[in-house]
């Protein structure tokens, strides 16, 4: 969507709390031996708590109230009895919807102690969703999105994955503009206007290059096994720095 009131904005900036505190919430009961089905039901109960609906639930059916994906599982994971190990690293993606707005927002955390590499996966996908986030603004091609994101990748020897992409949002949680890619599309030549509402998303991996859906019809996995990294925040576009609305 694109505001066009006071009234969208404080809206927008709500929801966006919601999912921001319930993401934190759930990020600090993260821990070896807590299954993933636990750590979705604090996430539930912060977000009804709060009077906001689960977006993936109410939109497409999805089976648990928030996403969580673990290694390997870009997204999409449903929350189960998988218990939480040292060492892995877990995906939490909330979005979800208050009076008729939506918010959108992903992180990733490690476990414990993890490996070097799994750090530096982490800290890249992160560094490349607020490099992301600073260019974005009025005048700016969305094709920029991805270029940052892509070059913040491969210059730390990292892949992107070519098949899962932000997207806009506001009103739905899913909305133009679609397939914000996370790579550089020069016939993409849309550009970003004053007050559009974004959810950007980073899929940062240490070689996969696409993810394919799991029998259980909603986990995303790469192929090779290869790890992911996703961060994501909902911002609202302007002329200047843009609004992160789930900081
Ligand atoms: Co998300
Ligand atoms: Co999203």
């Amino acid at each position: 969507m694109v505001i066009e009131s006071e009234h969208d904005l404080t809206a927008l900036k709500k929801i966006g709390e919601i999912v921001a505190m319930a993401r934190e919430e759930m990020a600090k009961s993260i821990r070896p031996g807590i299954s993933t089905a636990e750590l979705d039901e604090i996430g539930a109960k912060f977000l009804s708590k709060n009077g906001a609906r689960s977006a993936p639930k109410s939109e497409y059916n999805f089976p648990g109230t928030t996403c969580i994906s673990l290694n390997d599982v870009a997204a999409h994971g449903i929350p189960n009895s998988r218990l939480i190990e040292e060492g892995d690293i877990v995906n939490i993606d909330i979005s979800a919807e208050l009076d008729g707005y939506f918010a959108d927002t992903g992180i990733t955390l490690p476990v414990g102690s993890i490996s070097p590499l799994k750090r530096k996966l982490l800290d890249c996908s992160l560094t490349a969703l607020k490099k992301a986030i600073q260019i974005a603004r009025a005048g700016v091609k969305i094709n920029q999105l991805g270029k940052t994101i892509y070059n913040e990748a491969t210059s730390n020897g990292f892949t992107i994955i070519s098949n899962l992409s932000g997207h806009g949002i506001g009103r739905k949680l899913h909305d133009e503009p679609y397939d914000i890619v996370n790579y550089y599309d020069k016939w993409d030549d849309r550009i970003l206007t004053n007050g559009v509402v974004l959810a950007i998303e980073t899929f940062i991996s240490n070689g996969g290059t696409y993810v394919i859906e799991e029998d259980d019809g909603w986990s995303l996995r790469t192929p090779n096994n290869k790890l992911v990294a996703q961060f994501e925040h909902t911002i609202v576009v302007t002329k200047s720095q843009p609004i992160i609305t789930t900081l």
